[in-house]
């Protein structure tokens, strides 16, 4: 058993974000994004993993090398330009002739991968394409299925009016069983997607192609300054199985407060009567005197200087926060932001 995780996107709606760090080693409490998706991996036993790279590939291999400190073997393919989906699932799997594990790189998920892989043989199936059900399908592409599980078909973002008669809330979730069959149906370099090429083909070809349904596992794709930041929320709030608390050592004055969801990282000082409120803190942040932050992701090396308040703010690596500055819900700024004394965002 093999795994590909397609991580070559530009990530262009999680912008700034993304400018110096790509989207697959976004910070998420405190680890590269990817991680997560390694540890379930490696927990179903799959511990050959390709990525597929584009995007800032060598930042990405540098962080996480040959895998051997996750405990898996990492190979990374860079594509010559970007291909796709499908395309890089292809150029990136070209000589894998097993079934293989595909993961959409942006998606958090705590899916028992060693149950869809049960499901996928149990069924004979040639691809398995899990879904998930959402609230408010009508952002998303919609996946409809027999009674037995079987793909009928996808229909792109149905108006609201068409989703009250159609009944169905399954998206896809960006993580696929795939038999090397299919990478077979794809054509070598060309730039081709799942969504638009190769599953219309497996449902025309009438391959057994069928639905795994998650029912209570968690997912959600970090792909979006507000999905990224509830993801975080998630994580403190405790909903995502297997992640324990993950507060490294720091230093804190004794009459700063540190409610007991929030993440710290490594080395932060957070001085006397500083708040720190469902929020992580990534290394080295220094909060200083009666500074706020509640609700936030604050990236590593940022200094939020006295009296600032920060509430639902995305705020990245090295910046720095006047005092008494005011930084309020879906603010976003880039690494080495710097907000004169203050401001208000
Ligand atoms: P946006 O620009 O914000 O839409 O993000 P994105 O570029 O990541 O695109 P999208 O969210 O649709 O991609 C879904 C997954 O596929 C992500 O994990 C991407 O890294 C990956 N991906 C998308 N396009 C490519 C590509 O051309 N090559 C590779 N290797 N991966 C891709």
């Amino acid at each position: 058993m093999q795994a590909v995780i397609l991580a070559g996107g530009k990530g262009t709606r999680l912008r700034p974000l993304t400018v110096y760090t790509p989207k697959p080693i976004v910070p998420v409490a405190n680890r590269p994004f990817l991680q997560y998706q390694i540890d379930i991996l490696r927990k179903a036993e799959v511990l050959d993993i390709t990525l597929s790279l584009s995007y800032q590939p060598d930042k990405i291999e540098m962080l996480l090398g040959d895998g051997s400190d996750l405990g898996v073997n990492l190979k990374c393919i860079t594509e010559p330009n970007p291909l796709g989906t499908a395309g890089a699932y292809r150029y990136a799997a070209d000589q894998i002739r097993e079934t293989t594990v595909v993961f959409n790189g942006d998606v958090l998920t705590d899916i028992d991968i060693a149950k869809l892989i049960e499901q996928h043989r149990s069924r004979g199936a040639t691809a398995t394409i899990v879904l998930t059900p959402v609230e408010d399908p009508s952002r998303y592409g919609l996946v409809e299925t027999a009674e037995d599980g079987q793909i009928l078909r996808f229909l792109e973002k149905p108006k609201p009016e068409e989703l009250a008669s159609l009944g169905i809330n399954t998206i896809n979730a960006g993580i696929y069983i795939l038999e090397p069959e299919v990478l077979d149906m794809i054509e070598y370099e060309v730039n081709t997607s799942f969504e638009y090429d190769v599953f219309p083909k497996l449902l025309a070809e009438k391959k057994p192609f069928f639905a795994y349904i998650m029912d209570g596992e968690y997912w959600r794709d970090i792909g979006t300054p507000e999905s990224y930041l509830e993801a975080h929320q998630d994580i403190m709030g405790g909903k995502v199985a297997g992640l324990e608390h993950m507060t490294a050592d720091y230093e804190s004055a004794t009459a700063a407060s540190i409610d007991s969801v929030s993440i710290i990282g490594e080395d932060c000082n957070i001085k006397p009567n500083a708040r720190i409120i469902n929020s992580v803190l990534g290394k080295n942040v220094v909060v200083e005197e009666k500074a706020v932050i509640e609700n936030s992701v604050i990236w590593s090396h940022t200094r939020v200087a006295a009296g600032a308040e920060i509430d639902g703010a995305i705020i990245g690596r090295s910046c720095h926060i006047g005092r008494n500055a005011v930084v309020g819900p879906d603010t976003v700024l880039g690494d080495k932001t710097q907000l004169t004394d203050y401001t208000k965002v």
